[in-house]
């Protein structure tokens, strides 16, 4: 009746079928949150403060409510009657929800406006008559720490002053022994610069109450529909709503970017508004509130890295300031306040290693997201990056060749390294030396040696980042208490066909596709016949959801174990059917046969057909399975890039002339989209570096809160990224696969920052902050000459 095909025809691992989700997206029928419309859907818009630091004096809803149409103004002192004016942030700090005394940054969140449409509710907010008594705000993270600073969180009982915490790593005493006494040290302050994660669709949501179910359901723009549904209960269980009472939904997202994990306030808002008005609140957030509220890195980072003459790297030492702005809501695993930054010690093999941060408060937007980052591992990569290229410029050595003589070798591999990682598995030679084939490294040294007798400014640039994405081991990682692990849970229909889902959320990286994948590659079930459902906490198992990198370590680990239990319970169906013990049966894609009598066999759709039809006695029926994976450790993708820059000495112009991305993240499930993966990620790689940066004023202005502004590099911009891949599978995942989504985005800043600063390296220019753009670099040529 059926008939058997290979791992190619099935769609198997390691084969670049199309997207299957991509007819739905080319034809617009994707469903973001702003499709949704409900009857009797009613709009919300945020009143916003235009002062970055101020009291409110009074706040009067009269105007605003003698508009046709303008059902409720929302207020703080509103919420505070239900006690809902504050939220818990994901790192256990507060938030205001709205205020009901004081803003803390521009664009705050001030009021509410509910409206019968978002016109009426846009002149609503504008009717609002809100009185501000303007403070000094802090805007330099610098200054938070000063002993005159006023104190920004009185509300905090142990606050005393603006430090958040103090956290560090490693043995200082040690590595400041080996560091005083070493051939060389280079030192440099390095900023990674305050950016937003700009996703194309903003935030929003659809808050929708029934009076009569008492069921609360939100469709919400969210990387982590269960986690949201778990913090709305703990947050508002005390006015009735409780766990099984709300439902989730995130819709098709258009990036998330980290920027999706956090709660919002005005999500809190809308569902206080629904659950009193008794009507769906639909928020949409606009662009500008989208870019003037949430951030990513703003870490000041003081690094010194020693060595011996001939460049043997000894220790490395990097004390960090970070800026939060008034709360902090970082996304970070609660036992990594500074997220996985203790990566920073890089791809090298030394012994010493301290890393210490501190984090204060200032009157800027509160986010801290992980970027298309495992919790700040961009900031350290640029970190380490930076400080290996200066330590070659000091001693005048290749900086491929530094990095090859310095390199955990292949065979030290499981790796522990100096804060603490346990490095799984990586060959960074090969990695190294295959971009080096790529781009021809020894031919375009030699051209610019020859550029450089010519009076013309051209840089060659490398980064070989060691990433670690995959979060838990829930031992080791949770997020406000949840353990971090995840799920897949597999239904395979009578006729052979199924749905799988997952406890993550896709925002585009394409996990209709490759989720389905494994499975065909597990079970031998064709990828077009496995339909995938993530998102919706009604019916999607628990799970941590998607960001930084972790969907393919822990739930495209999870179905590949659900898909085995379910192999494994075919083999005893095979058995029953082709009248042999289960011994005998062995397994190929799609089929089992009897061993040595490979024409006695069935395939997968027929024993599927058989666990609902022909039962083995004893048996339970039906094919389904689930399994939660909790990883033993995490993954550690790696990569080599290199690029190559001319500048122009008259203007500042970068060309970038080309850019070589090798990467390893195991064994992979669908090489096209592991390259798309790519391609976005070196774009939002180029764009800190060259492009982005949030600008404040002395009185905390945000002064590029519009993409008139604030420039998100397109295809204009990017140049032609050059990719390619070598395959060191994790030992630890079941399918030698590790995560790759962010690698791209940590480690392209780095080799486009080098590669300009080798180009400028004949001026005596050593170091720049990104962005670098052509006015920073024209200053620093001007400056030079
Ligand atoms: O968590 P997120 O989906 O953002 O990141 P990821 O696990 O790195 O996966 C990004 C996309 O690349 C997914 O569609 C993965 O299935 C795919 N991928 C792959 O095909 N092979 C790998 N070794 C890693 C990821």
């Amino acid at each position: 009746m059926f008939k058997c095909k290979t791992s190619a025809e099935v769609g198997g691992m390691g084969h670049s079928v199309k997207r299957k989700e991509d007819a739905r997206f080319l034809h617009g029928k994707g469903n973001y949150v702003d499709d949704v419309k409900l009857p009797g859907m009613l709009t919300m818009v945020m009143v916003r403060s235009p002062y970055a630091y101020a009291k409110i004096k009074s706040i009067n809803k009269e105007k605003a409510l003698a508009i046709p149409g303008v059902l409720a103004v929302i207020t703080g002192e509103d919420l505070a009657q239900y006690n809902l004016h504050w939220m818990p942030t994901l790192l256990s700090d507060t938030q205001m929800v709205l205020p009901t005394d004081t803003v803390m940054h521009q664009a705050q969140e001030v009021c509410a406006v509910i409206a019968t449409d978002r016109y009426i509710a846009v002149d609503g907010a504008e009717a609002v008559d809100v009185q501000y008594e303007p403070m000094d705000p802090i805007v330099d993270p610098f200054k938070a720490l000063d002993k005159d600073a006023p104190l920004l969180r009185p509300d905090k009982e142990d606050q005393k002053d603006n430090q958040i915490y103090h956290w560090e790593r490693g043995d200082r005493a040690k590595t400041d022994e080996v560091i005083a006494n070493a051939d060389v040290v280079v030192k440099e302050r390095i900023h990674l610069p305050r950016i937003h994660v700009a996703s194309i669709e903003t935030c929003g949501c659809v808050a929708s109450y029934d009076k009569d179910t008492e069921k609360l359901v939100v469709y919400l723009t969210t990387q982590a529909p269960h986690a949201i549904r778990t913090v709305v209960a703990l947050v508002a269980g005390h006015v009735g709503l409780s766990e099984e009472k709300i439902r989730i939904i995130s819709p098709d997202i258009g990036g998330g970017f980290g920027g999706k994990v956090p709660v919002y306030p005005a999500y809190v808002v809308a569902i206080a508004a629904t659950f009193l008005i008794g009507k769906p609140v639909k928020w949409i957030e606009d662009r500008s509130e989208n870019l003037v509220n949430g951030f990513a890195r703003d870490y000041h980072m003081d690094c010194e890295l020693a060595a011996t003459k001939d460049g043997k790297i000894q220790a490395f030492k990097v004390s960090t300031l970070a800026d939060h702005g008034y709360t902090d809501s970082s996304a970070n695993p609660s036992k990594y306040p500074t997220g996985m930054f203790s990566i920073c010690t890089g791809s090298y093999d030394y012994e010493h290693a301290f890393a210490e941060l501190d984090a204060v408060y200032t009157n800027k937007a509160p986010g801290g997201v992980a970027y298309r980052c495992s919790f700040r591992v961009t900031e350290a990569v640029h970190a380490i990056e930076r400080m290996v290229d200066k330590l070659a410029a000091k001693i005048g050595k290749d900086p491929a060749l530094l990095r090859l003589e310095n390199f955990i070798k292949k065979e030290q591999f499981p790796y522990s390294s100096p804060l603490g990682w346990s490095y799984d598995s990586g060959d960074y030679e090969a990695t190294l030396k295959k971009a080096m084939d790529m781009l021809g490294y020894d031919d375009y040294k030699k051209e610019q040696a020859q550029k450089r007798k010519e009076g013309k400014l051209m840089g060659i640039g490398i980064s070989t980042f060691t990433e670690v994405v995959g979060a838990g081991p829930s031992k080791d990682f949770d997020i406000l208490g949840i353990a971090m692990f995840d799920s897949a849970e597999i239904r395979v229909h009578p006729t052979g066909k199924a749905l799988a889902r997952f406890g993550t959320k896709s925002q585009g990286q394409g996990h209709e596709t490759t989720y389905a994948q494994i499975l065909a590659e597990e079970l031998g079930i064709p990828y077009t016949d496995i339909e995938i459902d993530e998102g919706d906490t009604d019916t999607a198992p628990y799970g941590l959801g998607t960001y930084a990198s972790r969907s393919t370590p822990t739930a495209g680990a999870a179905a590949a174990i659900a898909a085995r239990k379910l192999r494994d319970k075919g083999k005893k169906i095979a058995a029953y059917l082709l009248e042999v013990s289960e011994e005998d049966i062995e397994w190929e894609v799609g089929k089992y046969f009897v061993k040595g009598a490979p024409e006695k066999s069935k395939t997968i759709q027929e024993v599927v057909f058989a666990a609902y039809t022909n039962i083995p006695p004893g048996m339970e029926p039906g094919f389904e399975a689930t399994h939660y994976y909790d990883p033993p450790n995490l993954t550690f993708p790696n990569g080599a890039y290199i690029c190559v820059v001319e500048v122009e000495k008259e203007t500042g112009a970068i060309d970038v002339k080309r850019f070589v991305a090798i990467d390893d993240c195991g064994n992979i499930i669908n090489p096209m989209i592991v390259e798309g993966q790519v391609h976005g990620g070196l774009t939002q790689g180029i764009a800190p570096a060259m492009y982005e940066g949030i600008e404040y004023d002395d009185e905390g202005n945000v002064l590029n809160g519009t993409f008139m502004d604030y420039l998100v590099p397109t295809a204009v911009e990017s140049p032609h990224w050059e990719t390619g891949h070598t395959i060191t599978p994790s030992p630890h995942h079941p399918l030698g696969a590790k995560g790759v989504a962010e690698s791209p985005t940590v480690g392209a800043p780095p080799a486009i920052a080098n590669a300009i600063i080798d180009a400028l390296a004949p001026l005596g220019i050593e170091h720049l902050d990104i962005p670098i753009t052509p006015a920073k670099v024209w200053e620093a040529i001007q400056a030079h000459s």
